[in-house]
């Protein structure tokens, strides 16, 4: 059922688990994430990028997990969340077609523009009664690592700093704050370098839920101690882009004659489904809907 997000992310930080925010672009995915956190009686986010959004278009995209999180997930809280949304325009139709949350991403700008523009979106969220998260320092992706493999960039120089995020969130009076302790957008074997200082001092010094992004490829026990050092959001979708490529692919090289859609994209579904449930379990949130 479609809760608002404070409902499961307060829980989650009182109870010191993490509910994962998995990211979700058609039918099949989101089916996948619902019925995990179904079977597993868990909370869950679901989300969607600027570039998921327009891949179908936000109406379309938001009656989906709409109508599954309100059927097939009638048994546990879910909520819609927008994530990195990089311009305020895609901020203000999500706050306005109705989701329970809505990332404004500005960390690429300078810091005040990023504390102005995260301040205006909580505003409107805040109207319409929703949830925002903002984002201090930078969370890289594949072009981010080639850069920091060649030495161009060093990680420790785009990690928050904690005492600026404690005037970040004293300033915009964001909900939730998406934090760059070290963790990258993807996959990438042998990367795992969460700062767990850096993250326990945030924790300390800021009193508001944290979101760790670009959760895929860490370990269970980099993840639990991530949770014990204050995270409460886990960001999630490489594992399950991973997940449906090799199903998706065995499905058909084993069955070469195959070609109703329903029948190559159910093993992809199941697989993501399975990779979901193991992650919920990592993160303790199983039997906490
Ligand atoms: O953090 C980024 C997410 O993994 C979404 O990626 O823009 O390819 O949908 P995307
Ligand atoms: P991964 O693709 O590394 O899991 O990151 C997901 C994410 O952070 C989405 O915002
Ligand atoms: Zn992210």
């Amino acid at each position: 059922m479609i809760v608002p997000i404070k409902q499961i992310i307060t829980k989650a930080k009182a109870g010191k688990y993490a509910v994962g925010a998995f990211n979700t672009s058609n039918l099949e995915i989101t089916m996948a994430i619902i019925r995990a956190a179904v079977k597993q009686k868990s909370p869950v986010i679901i989300q969607t990028s600027e570039s998921a959004i327009g891949y179908s278009n936000l109406q379309t995209l938001f009656s989906i997990m709409t109508n599954v999180g309100n059927t097939i997930g009638k048994s546990v809280p879910i909520a819609i969340h927008l994530d990195h949304g990089k311009h305020t325009k895609i901020v203000k139709d999500c706050i306005n077609v109705g989701y329970n949350s809505v990332h404004m991403d500005a960390s690429e700008k300078d810091y005040a523009t990023n504390v102005r523009l995260s301040k205006q979106m909580a505003k409107l969220a805040h109207n319409k009664k929703i949830w925002i998260q903002a984002e201090l320092g930078s969370i890289l992706g594949k072009e981010g690592m080639v850069k920091l493999e060649t030495g161009e960039i060093n990680m420790k120089d785009l990690m928050t700093d904690p005492i600026q995020a404690r005037d970040f969130v004293e300033r915009t009076k964001v909900d939730t704050l998406a934090i760059s302790v070290g963790t990258i957008h993807g996959h990438f074997k042998g990367v795992e370098r969460v700062d767990q200082p850096r993250l326990k001092k945030i924790r300390e010094l800021v009193n508001i839920p944290l979101v760790l992004h670009g959760g895929s490829g860490l370990s269970p026990q980099t993840f639990r101690k991530a949770i014990k050092n204050g995270v409460s959001v886990i960001n999630i979708d490489t594992n399950l882009r991973l997940a449906f490529r090799k199903a998706l692919k065995s499905t058909i090289s084993k069955e070469s004659n195959i070609i109703d859609p329903r029948k190559i994209l159910n093993p992809s579904t199941e697989a993501m489904q399975v990779e979901v449930e193991k992650t919920i379990k990592i993160f303790g949130s199983n039997n906490k809907a």
